[in-house]
């Protein structure tokens, strides 16, 4: 679904959700199969891959990089080819690179052409135009790429790699997936061990992926620092094309759970959730809110566990989410806010200094958004606190959401539980990651209106 300028996107309180939903593909794993794919040798299929506008720009931008890519489609199969060209295998681009919203795109994509001796412009959209790239540019610079950026390290960015990169040892001064798999690809075309030392855990879908490819690389507790890891892999190794199914997103699967946990009468069920244990944390947190979940995982599944979740309607109560869960949950702050402002009772979220650095400054959004819906809210320092209205939340506003999929979609779920109806002022962003979201919660039972912007106050101040 995209969206009209001169139009306001609603979504309005209704009776329940209820039905069956198959979660589409993570994103993370997506982007990931399809580089790891492209520097393999032989033939790669993956299954389960999700369409969406941030990866379909990564499966161009390895199109551009050489490899042949294509979809394979009938009545009874589905599928993506990838014809990989070997590490050390990708050409060098003749266009630039437009990875559009996606910081993981982009950041891998800088790790991984490192290591080649060639040129490449890399840009994006006007939200990645503003997100930092220097966390990643740093590391590479020690291993010998160089770069030039807009100032304070901003995209585009000619990236001028080396066939010669040295390997590194390197302690991650922010907790970031994407910044250590960078470091990864990069110590892949390196001569010699890249180690990465990870003070807190991160999602670890790059090491799953490389070692599924017959990777050689070590992940263990790092003595000299307690709770930390190091993960070390061996530079210009072979990589063997291999058959990737992609489990579902759990962070799109979170979206619909939180919509049925507080829409009265509800009771949904998601197949195929990805159930990485460093990415179900949410899960876990959901159920110290009271959240009436069930997970089964299924029978072992290739490369990561997946399973089914049922969610029903629950009567949420407040929590203290510590600064040790941030890193795991990273992206499931807005949708957990929305959690929040419909429990009972004051919940504070510590440390959460990474929200201001991802599509949005999803601090900022989360907060302005929800007092706008009569939700208090108060940002002290690093953390969020939220007053939950134990119930429906009051509504009656038009949410700003930067172009951020996750302001956009967490919204519009409050918009369920509300007395008057929440409008978002943009819904394309949502195709970054759930191209389908407005069919799949239209099919479980949710409704949508378009204003005109002549209309939104009278709209707005509907009480159901
Ligand atoms: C991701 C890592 C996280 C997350 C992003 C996806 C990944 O970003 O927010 O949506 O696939 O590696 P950071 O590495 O910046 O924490």
């Amino acid at each position: 679904m995209t969206k009209d300028e001169t139009k306001i996107l609603f979504s309005t309180p209704i009776s329940s959700l209820r039905g069956n939903i198959i979660v589409p593909g993570d994103k993370s794993l997506s982007h990931r199969a399809l580089m790891i794919g492209s520097i393999s040798t032989g033939t790669t299929r993956i299954k389960g891959m999700l369409e969406s506008d941030d990866t379909l720009r990564t499966m161009e931008a390895m199109k551009t990089l050489g490899v042949s890519i294509s979809h394979h489609k009938t009545s009874d199969e589905d599928f993506w080819i990838i014809h990989g060209r070997g590490v050390g295998g990708l050409l060098e681009p003749s266009e630039v690179i437009d990875v559009g919203n996606s910081g993981t795109g982009c950041r891998l994509l800088l790790g991984l052409i490192s290591g080649y001796n060639f040129k490449a412009i890399i840009t994006g959209d006007q939200s990645l135009k503003k997100r930092p790239m220097s966390r990643v540019m740093d590391p590479l610079y020690g291993m010998g790429c160089r770069f030039e950026s807009r100032p304070g390290g901003l995209l585009p960015l000619l990236v001028k790699g080396t066939s010669n990169l040295t390997p590194i040892t390197y302690t991650l001064p922010v907790a970031s997936a994407q910044v250590k798999s960078a470091i990864l690809l990069a110590g892949l075309h390196s001569r010699g061990n890249t180690r990465v030392i990870e003070p807190v855990e991160t999602r670890d879908h790059t090491e799953n992926l490389l070692s599924y490819f017959g990777a050689e690389i070590v992940c263990e507790p790092y003595e000299k620092v307690t709770g930390s890891s190091i993960i070390s892999i061996k530079g210009l190794q072979e990589l063997k094309g291999r058959n990737i199914n992609v489990p579902g997103d759990p962070s799109s699967a979170v979206f619909l759970i939180v919509a049925a946990l507080i829409t009265e009468g509800s009771e949904i069920i998601l197949e195929n959730v990805g159930l990485n244990p460093k990415r179900a944390n949410v899960f876990k947190t959901l159920k110290k809110m009271g959240a009436d979940l069930t997970v089964e995982e299924s029978e072992k599944s290739h490369p990561e566990p997946v399973g089914t979740i049922t969610a029903r309607y629950s009567k949420l109560s407040a929590i203290e989410i510590s600064e040790e869960d941030a890193s795991s949950m990273i992206d499931e702050y807005p949708i957990l806010s929305i959690a929040a402002a419909s429990a009972n009772g004051k919940t504070v979220m510590k440390g959460l200094s990474e929200l201001r650095y991802k599509e949005s400054n999803r601090l900022q959004a989360i907060f302005e958004g929800l007092n706008l819906c009569g939700v208090k809210s108060e940002i002290e320092g690093d953390n969020l606190i939220i007053f939950g209205s134990s119930g429906k939340v009051k509504g009656g506003g038009v949410i700003e959401t930067h172009f951020d999929h996750r302001i956009a979609m967490a919204f519009l779920i409050l918009g369920f539980n509300s007395i008057s109806p929440i409008g978002v002022d943009n819904v394309d962003s949502i195709k970054t990651s759930y191209p389908d979201f407005f069919k799949d919660s239209r099919n479980l039972g949710a409704y949508f209106v378009d204003k005109e912007l002549s209309e939104v106050d009278s709209f707005i101040s509907k009480k159901y």
